[in-house]
């Protein structure tokens, strides 16, 4: 469907490029080295991912934000910056300072794409041909910590070489995959918008496939509250990251980046254990609108619902999904987890522990 031509780096000395060598797995460090990095910049001359991006242009709006991984020598990222607010990132500082120098007001970051040790958060993650030096476990992790870094209605879009091998070459693992085994591997966290297949060097050696996140949890609670007729609002992606950034630095531990009630501050909270915890809640003495939220990676969705008793109607009706509850000034934090603890932290600290009293009292 689209310029394959464009794709093909002819008469290119391709020896980084085409797996060679079946060895372990050590792909580390290779494009620290500066040797290595003029010797792929030279191989790639003439090579951009322009088709690639055209497809994606297809799904993402202008001016989104966007995040490179493994930018390379950044051709891509010169691209992808004429549509969309791209940053770029890449593993190697040779990289990165090479690029900097060309341009020294670009948006980069020194960034392992399995980690991806970032606060910020973006509407796409893209790569083009770096995947493929993951193993499969960091595939998985790299995937799980990308839902982290997506904005709502957030998109992936990678590029693979297609194949069924693993191999290594100079130092560089190539694992190749075929498209029901990527499938397979995103199965659950992310439905497949489109996948196809392109030729780089031969026909069908490569294919890019473009992935939405699933958001279960939204889904349901969307889905529910349109059954009861419950009003809810659904805050804008600016808001929703203002509360939670309060929220977090009020109540979350400094050395964690995400809301999660395993990161909260100890001293602040109290919990008790209460299967029905999420019914509980209504009976707390605050009737003012309150904002329901979920854990990063599970729901980026932030609601406003018009009091607790709207929240467990809900909740009641849907399935057991961890949530949070806070107030537009975030004087207030309830979390129902997994494990049935009902925890208050801020006013809700005094709330929780008599509702914990009440039951103590009734059993
Ligand atoms: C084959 S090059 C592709 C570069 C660029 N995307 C292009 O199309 O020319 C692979 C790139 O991935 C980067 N890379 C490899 N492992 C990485 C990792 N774990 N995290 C981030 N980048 C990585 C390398 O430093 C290199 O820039």
């Amino acid at each position: 469907m689209y310029n394959e031509g464009k794709l093909t780096k002819e008469g290119k000395n391709l020896k980084y490029l085409v797996p060679l060598i079946t060895l372990g797995s050590n792909t580390m460090g290779y494009f620290d080295d500066e040797k290595n990095v003029q010797d792929y910049i030279e191989m790639v001359d003439g090579y951009d991912g322009a088709a690639l991006i055209k497809v994606l242009q297809d799904y993402l709006p202008d001016e989104s934000a966007l995040l490179e991984l493994g930018m390379g020598p950044g051709k891509d990222l010169d691209i992808l910056n004429q549509c969309f607010k791209a940053t770029g990132s890449d593993i190697s500082q040779v990289f990165i300072n090479l690029y900097r120098e060309k341009h020294p007001e670009a948006d980069l970051l020194l960034l392992d794409a399995v980690t991806l040790d970032t606060d910020r958060t973006f509407n796409c993650i893209y790569s083009n041909k770096v995947l493929h030096h993951l193993t499969k476990d960091e595939l998985q992790h790299s995937l799980c910590n990308q839902t982290r870094l997506l904005r709502k209605n957030g998109l992936l879009f990678h590029s693979f070489w297609h194949g069924d091998k693993e191999e290594m070459n100079h130092g560089l693992r190539f694992v190749y995959y075929l498209e029901e085994e990527l499938k397979a591997i995103v199965d659950g966290l992310f439905e497949v918008v489109k996948m196809e297949r392109y030729k780089e060097i031969e026909e069908d050696d490569s294919f890019y496939v473009i992935l939405k996140k699933i958001d279960y949890v939204a889904n349901e609670i969307l889905e529910e509250v349109k059954n009861i007729q419950c009003p809810i609002e659904e805050l804008d992606g600016q808001k929703s990251e203002k509360i939670r950034n309060d929220v977090k630095k009020k109540y979350v531990h400094p050395s964690y980046r995400e809301i999660h009630w395993e990161n909260f501050v100890q001293d602040l909270e109290y919990s008790f254990k209460d299967e029905n915890g999420w019914y509980v809640i209504q009976n707390f003495p605050y009737t003012k609108p309150v904002l329901m939220f979920f854990n990063e990676r599970e729901s980026k969705f932030m609601f406003r619902f018009n009091n607790l008793r709207d929240v467990s109607k809900v909740y009641g009706e849907t399935f057991g999904y961890e949530f949070y509850l806070t107030n537009e000034d975030s004087d207030f934090l309830i979390c129902f987890n997994h494990h049935d603890y009902l925890i208050g932290l801020g006013k809700a600290y005094e709330w929780v522990q008599k509702a914990h009293l009440k039951k103590l009292g009734t059993n």
